[in-house]
């Protein structure tokens, strides 16, 4: 069966994209949290769960290695190496330092943990689960004699994708404000990992490209301690949870590795647009 798996699967955005490949797919998710669990993940699905796509690993925790290579073989061995056509890596954490007095090597430390090397080390268990080129071609004959590519549109039908939230605030380019030294170290550390895995992925010949994104500002428990309970506001950039899906899933859907586009190594926001380094 092909396979996505999502990383901090029960967060505000992990759990609504959950939610959209389900609703929107063929695929199997397998939903991968480190502080919940599996009934409450499948409680906020509702029926959804129903019909067996659904698989929730919990206890992975980025923190332990050994449990994301737990996962890891859990899908190898009920899937099958080249079964996974998505690796969504969501996890993240922030605290909004506003000044060098306000940074604790603890929380910076944890951070760099969860922001950075987390995704780093699920691609690393992860990647050797993506299917090569050619077994991605060898699947689109047998989807074209069936039912047609199971992800249906959310990922191009030429390739599978390694996909991480990233944020704005990473760019270098962009910070014109300062504040919150470690979020915004880990995510530039963060794109610096996109860049140099989208050279392996091409190095080794698989089908995937790996792609940062930036969601906008969204209304989720990670958003509320800094901004409160401020209203959507879309013109600003500022977006309920399913609209930011909704336009993260369109990225997903429009990446591809040959075209007048370069995708592969880079990070987009909500509109699509490049967010530059
Ligand atoms: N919300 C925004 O406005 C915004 C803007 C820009 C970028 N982002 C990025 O988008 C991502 C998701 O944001 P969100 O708003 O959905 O935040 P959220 O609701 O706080 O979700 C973050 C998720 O990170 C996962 N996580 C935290 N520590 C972990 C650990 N040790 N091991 C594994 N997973 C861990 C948790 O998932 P589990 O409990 O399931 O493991 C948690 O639910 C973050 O990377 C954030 O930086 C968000």
């Amino acid at each position: 069966m092909s396979v996505a798996i999502l990383q901090g699967s029960s967060g505000g955005l992990g759990l609504a994209v959950t939610r959209h490949i389900l609703q929107k797919t063929r695929l199997k998710v397998y939903a991968l949290t480190h502080s919940s669990s599996s009934d409450k993940i499948s409680d906020g699905l509702g029926s959804l769960v129903r019909d067996g796509r659904l698989e929730v690993l919990t206890g992975v925790d980025v923190l332990e290695e050994s449990t994301l290579e737990r996962a890891a073989k859990t899908v190898r061995e009920a899937e099958g190496k080249g079964s996974v056509r998505l690796i969504a890596c969501l996890a993240g954490i922030l605290h909004p330092e506003k000044s060098l007095s306000s940074v604790s090597a603890q929380e910076a430390l944890s951070t760099f943990q969860i922001n950075t090397l987390g995704h780093l080390l699920t691609y690393k268990h992860l990647v050797p689960l993506l299917p090569t080129k050619r077994a991605l071609a060898q699947l689109k004959e047998e989807w074209e004699a069936n039912e047609g590519d199971p992800a249906k549109g959310l990922i191009g039908a030429s390739n599978s994708l390694c996909f991480s939230l990233s944020a704005r605030v990473g760019s270098i380019a962009d910070n014109e404000r300062g504040g919150w030294y470690s979020y915004r170290a880990s995510k530039a550390a963060l794109n610096q990992v996109i860049r140099t895995l989208d050279h392996e992925l091409v190095n080794k010949s698989t089908s995937a490209v790996a792609v940062g994104y930036h969601p906008g500002t969204v209304l989720t428990s990670f958003t509320r301690p800094v901004i409160g309970d401020k209203p959507a506001d879309p013109k600003h950039g500022v977006f309920e949870v399913d609209d930011a899906v909704s336009h993260m899933t369109k990225l997903m859907s429009r990446v591809k590795r040959d075209g007048d586009q370069v995708f592969g190594g880079r990070c987009f926001d909500w509109r699509g647009e490049r967010v530059e380094w």
